[in-house]
């Protein structure tokens, strides 16, 4: 039987929550009198929460001391902590179970290679914990997406050889890590903004059976 890797990134792909962070970086960066932009926003997907802040406060030309750094830092995550405090099994989006679901059914290795340090918590709100063979999220990597070191990670843990791997992803930072660890991109989101992916989907429904298994029997 034919094997293939499937890692998935969580925010903006399994679940909603990509709107979630822009709203608490938008608040966060208005807050100190920046402004953001959801074109911003698009550099900011997929990348860690240190990084992301670095890029802000550079946009807006603010350097701040260690202690305020950190400060805003849990004050960001303390805003979006209160957004996903009620999350249900409902943001989970749209067609992610049927993907699941059937690469489940075919025996195939999945791993979830998110960079958030939330990803296990947030997992365990929309019930899919258990739906990953590895999870490598924010706590496992020291290098930020576009470095391929957490799909690099979650290939190993599932046994695979990198170019036997496909990564779902909606950020741009993330197509780049995969194209890099020599994997196939697939975005999901926005074809202009993800021009870089192997192939771009609107969302999974435009994900077919038929590819899928395509992708699992490709040499
Ligand atoms: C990524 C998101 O999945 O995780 C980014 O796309 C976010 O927007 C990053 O900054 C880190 O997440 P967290 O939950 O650790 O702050
Ligand atoms: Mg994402």
């Amino acid at each position: 039987m034919n094997k293939k890797g499937f890692i998935f990134d969580l925010d903006g792909v399994i679940v909603d929550t990509a709107k979630y962070h822009f709203l608490a970086w938008k608040k966060l960066a208005n807050d100190l009198g920046i402004d953001f932009t959801e074109h911003q926003n698009e550099q900011l997907k997929g990348v860690s929460r240190v990084k992301s802040l670095e890029k802000i406060l550079d946009w807006g030309g603010i350097s701040l001391s260690d202690e305020a750094f950190q400060y805003q830092m849990n004050k960001k995550n303390t805003d979006y902590l209160s957004c996903i405090e009620t999350m249900k099994e409902n943001e989970i989006l749209v067609d992610v179970p049927k993907v699941l679901t059937f690469l489940k059914k075919e025996q195939q290795p999945i791993a979830l290679g998110s960079a958030s340090k939330n990803a296990r918590k947030i997992l365990k709100k929309v019930a899919l914990y258990e739906s990953f063979d590895s999870i490598v999220d924010g706590t496992n990597v020291s290098k930020a997406k576009p470095d391929p070191e957490v799909f690099l990670i979650a290939a190993k843990d599932l046994d695979m050889e990198p170019n036997e791997c496909i990564v779902f992803e909606d950020s741009i930072a993330g197509v780049q890590a995969a194209n890099k660890a020599d994997m196939i991109s697939i975005g999901i989101g926005d074809q202009e903004v993800l021009n870089e992916a192997n192939f771009v989907f609107k969302d999974f429904s435009e994900v077919s059976i038929e590819f899928l298994k395509q992708l699992i029997n490709k040499q």
